[in-house]
């Protein structure tokens, strides 16, 4: 192994840690609150001087532009017809800027068009939007249709929404069982979105429900986060000091400082470099 190799080896390593990371938000049910959290939790983290990006990719009713007030000059379905040729410069030229410093691209205009949204091409622009970004987060359709599918397959982290109804509850249950089944789990954290809304179920009861001991938990506070979607101004923006803006600066806090930590035990070198290291080492001895 030449010296040369072991440094190009290492280049990489490092390079891999430039990645940004992907989060994608799902849930099992419509309108529990993906896009809300989208757009205040990208707002939340830019906060933070770090370089956000939202994919809207509810490819068919997408409506981050909407949540953010926002007329794309340019969609996805643009960004898909110069595949061949895209590159990092050129896909920033189609994303729309948000006053908070988050850049979007939007999802296509007419629902028809989402079927032109294959796979390899979302793979191949969230792989462009990653080495410019540090957090990408991914708006999704419901459920577990394909399309959302590959969002989750590909993501670092999955954020799945469910609230404190029965039917939402069950089916958040079967996505997650169906994800273990995929072997993806692992990577699913859920929210409980207006976690204290008047129901049956307490709060308290879900990671019981769901197995799942460490969720994220966001307030009820229909006012504002209507009236947020509506206006399309972030409520992370103008209602900073309510329960539920505190509630997603906090998790954008827990989300950053859990790939910090992510990110320093990364650095350790990796066990290819640390063998490349030592069989230089041992040929400098024998020599
Ligand atoms: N924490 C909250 N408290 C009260 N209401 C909320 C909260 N989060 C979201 N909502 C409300 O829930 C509704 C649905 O929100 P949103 O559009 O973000 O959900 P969605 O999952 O993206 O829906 P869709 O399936 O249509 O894409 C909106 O009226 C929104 O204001
Ligand atoms: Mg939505």
């Amino acid at each position: 192994m030449t010296d040369t190799t072991v440094e190009t080896v290492e280049k990489e390593v490092k390079q891999k840690h430039k990645r940004g990371e992907m989060i994608t938000v799902c849930s099992a049910k419509g309108g529990v609150g993906r896009t809300t959290m989208t757009v205040n939790l990208a707002v939340a983290l830019c906060k933070k001087n770090i370089k956000v990006g939202i994919l809207d990719g509810n490819f068919m009713f997408g409506d981050v532009g909407l949540a953010m007030d926002l007329q794309a000059a340019f969609t996805v379905k643009d960004v898909i017809e110069d595949i061949e040729e895209l590159d990092e410069v050129s896909l920033s030229s189609y994303f729309s800027r948000h006053e908070s410093g988050v850049k979007i691209l939007a999802a296509p205009d007419r629902p028809e068009y989402s079927e032109l949204v294959t796979k390899d091409n979302v793979s191949k622009i969230l792989d462009l939007m990653l080495t410019q970004l540090d957090y990408v987060i991914v708006d999704t359709g419901v459920g577990l249709q394909d399309q959302t599918l590959s969002l989750i397959e590909k993501a670092d982290q999955v954020l799945m929404l469910t609230n404190l109804e029965m039917a939402t509850l069950k089916n958040t249950k079967l996505m997650l069982e169906t994800l273990e089944t995929l072997d993806l789990r692992d990577k699913v954290t859920t929210v409980i979105n207006r976690s204290t809304m008047e129901s049956v179920i307490n709060a308290s009861d879900v990671p019981d429900i769901l197995e799942d001991y460490q969720p994220y938990y966001i307030p009820n506070d229909f006012q504002i986060a209507s009236q947020s979607l509506n206006i399309g101004i972030p409520f992370v923006i103008n209602q900073r000091k309510t329960e539920l803006a505190k509630a997603v600066y906090k998790m954008a806090e827990q989300l950053t400082s859990r790939r910090e930590i992510k990110v320093y035990e990364s650095e350790e070198p990796s066990f290819l470099s640390k063998l490349f290291q030592k069989s230089k080492r041992s040929k400098e001895g024998t020599n």
